[in-house]
């Protein structure tokens, strides 16, 4: 077989991200080695290390039985995300096992993680520490584990619905099809590249469970500077979308005085001005917020039409309730009117942003089923 063929023939890529794991190459390729025996697997080590850990890897690649890589990194770009991700740009093969460099992460799981993967109707297995028989007990101390289960627990509550089966978001163990993830969507940064990829597309997951084990050698790298990124990210992925809309929503507010300006220019009544403005920036707005907003809900939300005619009447209820309610605010409460409209606009914003995230991009049921956890 030629070096071209025997590349192609690798069918699955062990992803290990490693800062300073020197200790712990030789028994991870040992262990990786002995559990992967049904596959023609390949491991892959992107290494931001100071500690001489790629020269390692190079010195255990000479005797294993395994095709062993390392890519070292000089600028450690988006961290340990980043390095996750740049292996999955340069795996071998469509299925990816990621997994950490110290052993916390029993490799005897993978051959489970990759047969889950290949079932075919999910393209993210978790491997959960709070699924099923999972458990969390290596984590450093108290302190660690409550931490780890409240950043979990609010992560949950902010994408309840696409997070609402996956019970450990932020496990750095998983396995992925490659070939189903769009690598350049990604924003990656610090440590919770598992939870951007989950929220960001949409790839169904399934989980299995697993024991965090304590670590075989060397010293953890989480820091308070990882927990800051963590809450940055989860800003970023939860409301950049909502400052997307809100821009299209702006856009659409001047489109609308434009259109009724235009309209009344040309001799049109103005409430019949008014009409086609708002209804012209609804379907615009509609188009604008499919195609920048959610299109990464799309693939598994209901079909375009339906979307549209939630999406459409939504509006025109919403418009039809907001200007009576503006008219009490200023005639009953005596309000100033732009302060009247300001609340109200600010108001149906939310309102809005929150329909279309929860009810006409919501996952089908279909969708939804097969992505839950079977274990
Ligand atoms: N390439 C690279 N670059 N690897 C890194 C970096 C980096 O900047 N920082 C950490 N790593 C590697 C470590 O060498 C290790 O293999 C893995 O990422 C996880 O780092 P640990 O220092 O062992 O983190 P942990 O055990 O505290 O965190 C684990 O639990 C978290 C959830 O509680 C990991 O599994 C995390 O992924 C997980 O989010
Ligand atoms: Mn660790």
């Amino acid at each position: 077989m030629t070096a071209g063929e025997e590349e192609r023939a690798v069918d699955l890529t062990v992803i290990v991200p490693t800062f300073n794991e020197a200790g712990n190459v030789e028994e991870l390729v040992r262990r990786v080695t002995a559990s992967v025996g049904a596959h023609r697997a390949e491991i892959l080590f992107v290494d931001d290390s100071s500690d001489g850990t790629e020269l390692e890897v190079a010195r255990v690649a000479l005797t294993a039985m395994l095709p062993v890589r390392v890519i070292h990194r000089d600028v450690p770009e988006g961290g340990l995300g980043g390095a996750v991700l740049l292996g999955m740009r340069e795996a071998r093969a469509d299925t990816c096992v990621v997994m950490d460099g110290d052993l916390q992460h029993p490799p005897e799981k993978i051959p489970e993680i990759v047969e889950r993967l290949h079932q075919g109707d999910v393209q993210i297995v978790v491997a959960s520490r709070y699924v099923g028989s999972g458990t969390s007990a290596g984590l450093a101390d108290a302190t660690r584990r409550m931490i780890s289960r409240g950043s979990n627990l609010v992560t949950r509550a902010m994408f309840p619905v696409r997070l609402r089966r996956v019970t450990d978001p932020m496990t750095g163990f998983f396995g992925i099809d490659r070939s189903r993830l769009d690598l350049e969507t990604l924003r990656p940064r610090g440590f919770k590249i598992l939870l951007e990829i989950i929220v960001r597309t949409p790839l169904r997951v399934a989980e299995v469970p697993f024991d965090f084990a304590d670590r075989f050698a060397g010293a953890s790298k989480a820091s308070l500077r990882q927990g800051v990124w963590f809450l940055q990210q989860l800003t970023m992925l939860r409301f950049g979308k909502m400052s997307a809309y809100a821009l299209i929503g702006a856009v659409g507010a001047v489109a609308n005085v434009a259109i009724v300006w235009a309209l009344t220019a040309l001799g049109m009544g103005y409430l019949w001005a008014a009409i086609v403005a708002a209804e012209v920036t609804i379907v615009g707005n509609f188009l604008l917020a499919e195609h920048f907003v959610f299109r990464d809900l799309r693939g598994q939300a209901r079909a375009f039409w339906r979307r549209f005619a939630i999406s459409f009447t939504f509006n025109n209820v919403e418009s039809a309730v907001r200007i009576p309610i503006m008219a009490v605010m200023v005639e009953r409460l005596g309000m100033a009117s732009p302060v009247a409209t300001a609340i109200t606009l600010a108001v149906a914003f939310l309102v809005r942003f929150t329909f279309h995230s929860l009810v006409v991009y919501a996952p089908r049921n279909d969708v939804r089923e097969t992505r839950s956890v079977r274990t």
